[in-house]
């Protein structure tokens, strides 16, 4: 699939060609850069966050259509209850509007809603609304969108180290038996693949507990441009830039 990318954070434009053949199964993105986004305009925050909902609809029906199998979306971190609480409730509010708002159509394009982290803290009505779209996609069979909420790497880790705790005091499990795998299953993400592609728009290069025990093989892309401001065509270059890069997990080819 040949495509012009016009990067607009660069002035910088290229012709780029996917192969449909390799894209990633899972794709994970960190939403940066929308607080930046509003102030660069003069708006309040939490108009960036309401233009980056509509980015989340576009990337998420183009990770769809080209056969993405997983995307998982940082959309609110265990660290960030630290925000004003008028831009926490409008994030928390923005999510039922999505949600409200793109069910039908996600489920006739036989995308499973799933969320990981520990949403119990969420609202009432945050929670509802997420079992109520999971429990309507569960069985569909195409792409898995996971919506992080009240999500941190190492809060999943301790988490999973509970889990295991118990289940080794219930004699369910051996210490013999624990490996990477089984690790890998008592995360949110178990029985997924981990991702391949980590994209953080927005200019800052690290990964904020973000799927850290799943990144360790994942490849990284960054760009200047913010979430509200990134669409298709980013998602294609960083498709475009991770096919092109040379994935030895550690090995030698
Ligand atoms: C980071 O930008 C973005 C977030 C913490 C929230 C992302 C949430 C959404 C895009 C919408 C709500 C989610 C759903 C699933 C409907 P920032 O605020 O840290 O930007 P800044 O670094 O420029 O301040």
């Amino acid at each position: 699939m040949w495509n012009f990318f016009n990067d607009k954070s660069k002035n910088e434009k290229t012709s780029i060609s996917l192969d449909m053949n390799n894209i990633p199964k899972h794709i994970g993105i960190i939403m940066d850069g929308n607080g930046r986004w509003a102030k660069e305009r003069n708006l309040p925050r939490s108009m960036g966050h309401k233009a980056g909902v509509e980015t989340i609809r576009d990337i998420v029906k183009e990770c769809d259509k080209i056969g993405v199998k997983y995307l998982t979306l940082y959309a609110f971190s265990t660290e960030n209850w630290k925000r004003p609480k008028d831009e926490v409730n409008a994030l928390m509010k923005l999510l039922v509007q999505y949600l409200r708002k793109e069910i039908e159509e996600l489920h006739s394009n036989n995308v499973i809603v799933n969320s990981i982290g520990d949403t119990s803290k969420l609202p009432e009505i945050c929670q509802q609304e997420l079992k109520d779209a999971y429990e309507k996609t569960k069985n569909n069979t195409g792409l898995t969108l996971n919506l992080a909420l009240n999500y941190g790497g190492r809060d999943e880790i301790i988490r999973a180290v509970k889990l295991l705790y118990n289940d080794i005091k219930d004699g369910k499990v051996n210490e013999d038996d624990i490996d990477e795998n089984m690790i890998s299953n008592y995360l949110y993400t178990s029985h997924m693949p981990d991702p391949d592609l980590i994209i953080r728009p927005s200019g800052e290069k690290r990964l904020s507990n973000f799927l850290i025990w799943q990144c360790a093989y994942a490849e990284f892309w960054y760009s200047d441009i913010k979430w509200p401001d990134f669409n298709k065509d980013y998602l294609h270059k960083a498709i475009y830039d991770y096919q092109n890069r040379d994935r030895r997990f550690g090995g030698v080819k």
